[in-house]
């Protein structure tokens, strides 16, 4: 009960703003609703309530209710300038809460009304905006983007359950789509079921000049799909009128959802002002009140069970400990559910028997391992180190984080264990090996082909993207190579490693600054600033690309330098020199043409030449023409090479051998370094 209340206390800590512009553009943002505040630029009508966490609650779960919120001021909808009417646009966050058993309904909708109280509007399918007479009708004015939960209003319209459509003057949409987003411009949506009280951004852009709407929506916490989810053609110049209203409706039926808004901003002078997500109110979960008295008995069992297996817990610890088989548990790794026991490890491992290692590296051994469990397949690569590991605890919060992670063209790590200087780590088993082994030590001359190696690179720049900006946080992975790249059943490439490399951060003396990567991937800023970036792993991600389309190392024998040579043979107009001779010509000239010059491009001098990551994915996916480039930025090699003869120079290499079993190839990571300054 003390947690439910800190949380409530935390919810009063809420953030409010309201903009206003004089003249005829209007904007305005709210993070959160402020009751005394609100009062005055929203008018709430029905069922509609601040409520004191923050959010706006259109609806409660009341059967057949209706509410309205609208911002207080009209909204100028035509200027001098033009006969159209203007362009808009809108950001807001909402959350759809239902009843915590059975079905909710119905849903809520953006609305652009000419009156901020709507005369006889229905609840249920009529969604608060209209009723079963003026349904249709061009005198109603209104435009409404619905976010609707439940399936038809009747058998033939609106037939998806889960749907967002635009409606104008009309419960009929003129266009909707089943609720969902795209973020990698793929053909598929992926579906958001709104009806799961998960809050959900959502944007809406009308051109008044091109006269299009767009309708984008993704999950809180992602970042706005590029590709809208409705792009309609509509001129709204016959439908609004000069003055009109902006606001939400919501209704219920005979099924109810509580309808929140949780943030709002709205602009007719460019894009809506972004809002600060952390600083949202959290939709509160409501108790239905006639199942109040099931959730408490429900309350008291799962407290009793969680008692029951605490204390159970608690006596198997303490007994594990008397024998002094454990490995020394600190009170903070308690609370980590990707720890893994060492016994289990152990056992999997047949003891870290050496006819199980898969991998060496500059990490650590590597290691096949069977869960008695589960019996899956993992890899777990053990990192030894002479002394304790300094900043543990911090490095585990990352682990933990890390753990999170899920992508399909990322080797997931499952989670970790320590005992005493050991840190053991759990990643999924990838049974071909590393791109760097089929590449340069193919198995039984079984050249990997073409479209193999360009279907390698588009799912690691997949795996990258995803680090760099799909996921809550930007992890940067910092060692981004061949021998880090590892090869499914499906000869799909996968990231393995991401933010391991920040061990050495944590290892080493705080005052030093550490460079941390591989000879030959290392960024010029890199190794100048010790500070990593997206702009480096992008540097080192190019870097791999001429590696695949040459199939080089990024650094030969001699003064060879890969990236020059690639750029040598591009400034000489022969860049398809620079091809795997072991290709034999079997390759899209196009295709190796783009890895070729965006290889050199990602590899660039300077940091702010390259491409973002999702800038990448657009020019592999063909759906963005990479710039035509006369002069790549003169890669000065004279200065690339000194910095990497310096490292050389300054780094302890650890060249460990690669010792590996041609059958059984896992993780390697071979001659990090981890060179002070
Ligand atoms: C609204 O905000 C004001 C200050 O901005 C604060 O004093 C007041 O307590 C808030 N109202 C509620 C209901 O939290
Ligand atoms: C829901 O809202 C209506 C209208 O504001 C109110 O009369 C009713 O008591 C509310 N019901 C609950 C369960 O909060
Ligand atoms: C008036 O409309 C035109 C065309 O739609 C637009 O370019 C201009 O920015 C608008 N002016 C204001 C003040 O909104
Ligand atoms: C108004 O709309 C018409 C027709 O779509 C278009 O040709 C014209 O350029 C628009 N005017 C302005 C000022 O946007
Ligand atoms: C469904 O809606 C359409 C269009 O409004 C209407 O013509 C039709 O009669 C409705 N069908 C039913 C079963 O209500
Ligand atoms: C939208 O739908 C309504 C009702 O079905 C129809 O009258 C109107 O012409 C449609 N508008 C557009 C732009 O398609
Ligand atoms: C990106 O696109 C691929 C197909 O090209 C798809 O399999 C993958 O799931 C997409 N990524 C996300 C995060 O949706
Ligand atoms: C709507 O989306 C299309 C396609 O992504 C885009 O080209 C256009 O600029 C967008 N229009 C607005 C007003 O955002
Ligand atoms: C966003 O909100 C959080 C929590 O209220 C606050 O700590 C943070 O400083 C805000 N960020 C910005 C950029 O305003």
């Amino acid at each position: 009960m003390a947690f439910l209340s800190t949380i409530s206390v935390a919810l009063l800590v809420f953030l409010f703003s309201v903009v206003i512009n004089q003249a005829q553009s209007e904007h305005f943002f709210f993070e959160g609703f402020n009751e005394s505040d609100d009062k005055s630029d929203l008018r709430l009508e029905g069922a509609s309530i601040f409520k004191t966490s923050g959010a706006l609650r259109l609806t409660n779960k009341t059967k057949n209710a209706i509410g309205h919120a609208f911002y207080s001021k009209t909204i100028q909808m035509f200027n001098k300038t033009s006969p159209n009417a203007s362009s808009f646009n809108t950001y807001f966050v909402f959350s759809i809460v239902p009843p915590a058993s059975g079905k909710g309904g119905f849903g809520l909708a953006f609305t652009i009304a000419p009156s901020y109280q709507i005369a006889g509007a229905k609840a249920g399918q009529y969604l608060g905006l209209f009723n079963e007479l003026n349904d249709g009708k061009n005198s109603n004015h209104i435009f409404a983007v619905e976010f609707d939960t439940v399936r038809g209003y009747n058998e033939t319209s609106n037939s998806y359950g889960n749907h967002v459509g635009i409606n104008i003057n009309s419960m009929e949409s003129n266009t909707s789509e089943p609720a969902g987003y795209n973020i990698n411009n793929t053909l598929k949506n992926e579906e958001i079921d709104m009806h799961k009280g998960d809050p959900i951004q959502a944007w809406l852009e009308y051109d008044g000049v091109s006269k299009v709407v767009n309708v984008t929506m993704c999950p809180m916490w992602q970042q706005k799909p590029m590709k809208p989810l409705l792009n309609f053609a509509v001129d709204l110049t016959p439908i609004v009128k000069e003055f009109m209203y902006v606001g939400f409706s919501a209704a219920t039926g005979d099924t109810a959802s509580s309808h929140y808004i949780l943030g709002w901003s709205f602009s007719t002078a460019g894009a809506a002002h972004p809002l600060n997500l952390s600083g949202l109110p959290i939709p509160p979960v409501e108790k239905e009140s006639s199942s109040f008295q099931f959730s408490v008995i429900a309350l008291i069992v799962v407290l009793s069970v969680v008692i029951v297996l605490l204390s159970g817990i608690l006596l198997f610890l303490a007994l594990y400990k008397r024998i002094g088989r454990l490995e020394s548990l600190e009170d903070w790794e308690l609370e980590c559910p990707h720890r893994f026991r060492y016994r289990d490890l152990y056992t999997a491992t047949k003891g870290f028997k050496d006819s199980e290692i898969i991998g060496v590296g500059g990490f650590g051994v590597v290691y096949k391992a069977v869960m008695l469990s589960t019996g899956n397949e993992v890899a777990v690569k053990k990192i030894s180190r002479n002394n304790p590991i300094q900043g543990l605890k911090e490095f585990v919060a990352e682990i933990e984080s890390l753990g999170r992670l899920r992508h399909k063209h990322l080797v997931n790590l499952q989670g970790w264990c320590k005992k005493k200087n050991d840190l053991l780590l759990v990643y999924d088993y990838i049974p071909n090996g590393s791109l760097d082994s089929l590449l340069f030590h193919p198995r039984n001359d079984s050249v990997l082909n073409w479209e193999q190696r360009f279907n390698i690179v588009k799912g690691i720049a997949s795996g990258l993207l995803y680090l760099h900006e799909e996921w809550e946080q930007v992890v940067i992975h910092r060692d981004v190579k061949s021998s880090n790249v590892l090869i499914d059943a499906e000869m799909n490439g996968r990231l393995g490693d991401f933010g391991l490399a920040r061990l050495y951060d944590h290892g080493i003396n705080s005052h030093t600054t550490n460079v941390v990567g591989t000879i030959g991937y290392i960024a010029p800023e890199l190794a100048r600033t010790g500070k990593a970036s997206t702009s480096s792993d992008v540097f080192a991600y190019g870097v791999l690309l001429l590696e695949v389309a040459t199939g080089r190392r990024p650094i030969g024998s001699g003064q060879f330098i890969l990236v020059d040579w690639v750029k040598e043979c591009q400034q000489m107009g022969r860049i398809l020199d620079a091809v795997d001779p072991k290709l034999d010509s079997r390759y899209a000239d196009e295709q190796m043409k783009l890895i070729l010059e965006l290889g050199l491009l990602c590899s660039h001098q300077e940091a702010e030449a390259r491409p973002r990551m999702r800038q990448v994915t657009r020019y592999l996916d063909g759906d963005e023409k990479m710039p035509v480039m006369d002069d790549m930025g003169s890669i000065d090699s004279s200065r690339l090479n000194e910095i990497n003869r310096r490292l050389m120079q300054l780094s302890c290499i650890e060249m460990t051998s690669t010792s590996y079993h041609s059958s059984s190839i896992g993780f390697m990571s071979t001659s990090s370094i981890d060179a002070g300054r």
